[in-house]
């Protein structure tokens, strides 16, 4: 089944998944008995420090649901969470080997599944991965799929990409992405707090996010995070804040057609923010 491994940004390393486990739409089934107790408790330390350090710095939303992950002390079995997840909101998690293609990745999307990696990172890894792990993809992501509107925004973005892959538009689609899904904010009556999973998953970035002064936190105009380059090395230097995640809906439910030609003749935005 020879499906090919990813590699998205400029990375050296080759992606680390088994990309022969896959079928040919990329999932996998999730080597639970290939954990070690290593691996287990990897996660466990994982979970107990970012436990630690949410409250406060993630959205209400995010908190509400995170314990419907379920066991925080060993990696949780998928089928577990799904039991919880299916009847919420109708999406499923499914196992991946790592990072898949563009096509599959929203196809899954789409379809109201959500790759999880099922693979941890080694102890050396410990404060820093470049790429998502299983650690990433479930304390970051899979919490805020319990909540119906932000369920609904990730089922849209996977048929917006569907779209923009077709028009060539995929690198602007993806600045969406990065910016809402994986490091966006989110204001509350008590403040700006975390909603996207590179900032939940990260100790480092979660209290850079909030309490730093030196990010701009600018309210989202998704014209102007199509048009802003992002860093995938560092901490952020500009964060997109939205009101609610209706907001976040209502402002991408528009036809991007338009929008992406637009943009294509705009001059592009630095991640810092300038020209
Ligand atoms: N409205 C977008 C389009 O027409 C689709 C989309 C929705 C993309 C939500 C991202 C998030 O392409
Ligand atoms: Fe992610």
């Amino acid at each position: 089944m020879a499906v090919e491994p990813v590699v998205y940004g400029a990375s050296e390393r080759p992606p680390r998944g088994d990309y022969s486990r896959a079928a040919a739409d990329y999932t996998c089934s999730q080597d639970y008995l290939g954990y070690t107790p290593a691996d287990h408790d990897t996660y466990r330390r994982l979970y107990e420090r970012q436990a630690a350090l949410v409250h406060g710095r993630a959205c209400d939303k995010f908190l509400q649901a995170l314990p419907s992950l379920g066991v925080k002390d060993h990696i949780p079995r998928f089928e577990e969470i799904n039991d919880r997840l299916y009847p919420a909101t109708h999406w499923q998690i499914v196992a991946v080997p790592g990072l898949i293609p563009e096509v599959p990745f929203f196809t899954l999307l789409a379809n109201r599944k959500f790759p999880v990696t099922d693979w941890i990172r080694t102890p050396k890894e410990f404060d820093y991965i470049v790429e998502p792990d299983v650690f990433h993809d479930l304390f970051g992501h899979v919490p805020l799929l319990f909540n119906p509107v932000f369920a609904d925004y990730m089922q849209q973005y996977g048929q917006g990409g569907l779209k923009a892959h077709g028009l060539g538009s995929c690198e602007l689609l993806s600045r969406l992405y990065w910016y809402t899904v994986e490091f966006g904010l989110i204001r509350q009556d008590d403040g700006q707090r975390a909603y996207g999973a590179g900032i939940l998953s990260s100790p480092g970035e979660l209290r850079y996010a909030i309490e730093s002064p030196q990010p701009q936190r600018l309210p989202l105009d998704v014209e102007r995070v199509m048009r802003t380059r992002y860093k995938i090395d560092s901490f952020q230097q500009t964060y997109f804040v939205i009101d609610s995640f209706q907001q976040l809906f209502e402002a991408t439910a528009p036809d991007f057609t338009p929008l992406y030609e637009r943009v294509k003749q705009l001059p592009e935005l630095a991640a810092d923010g300038s020209a």
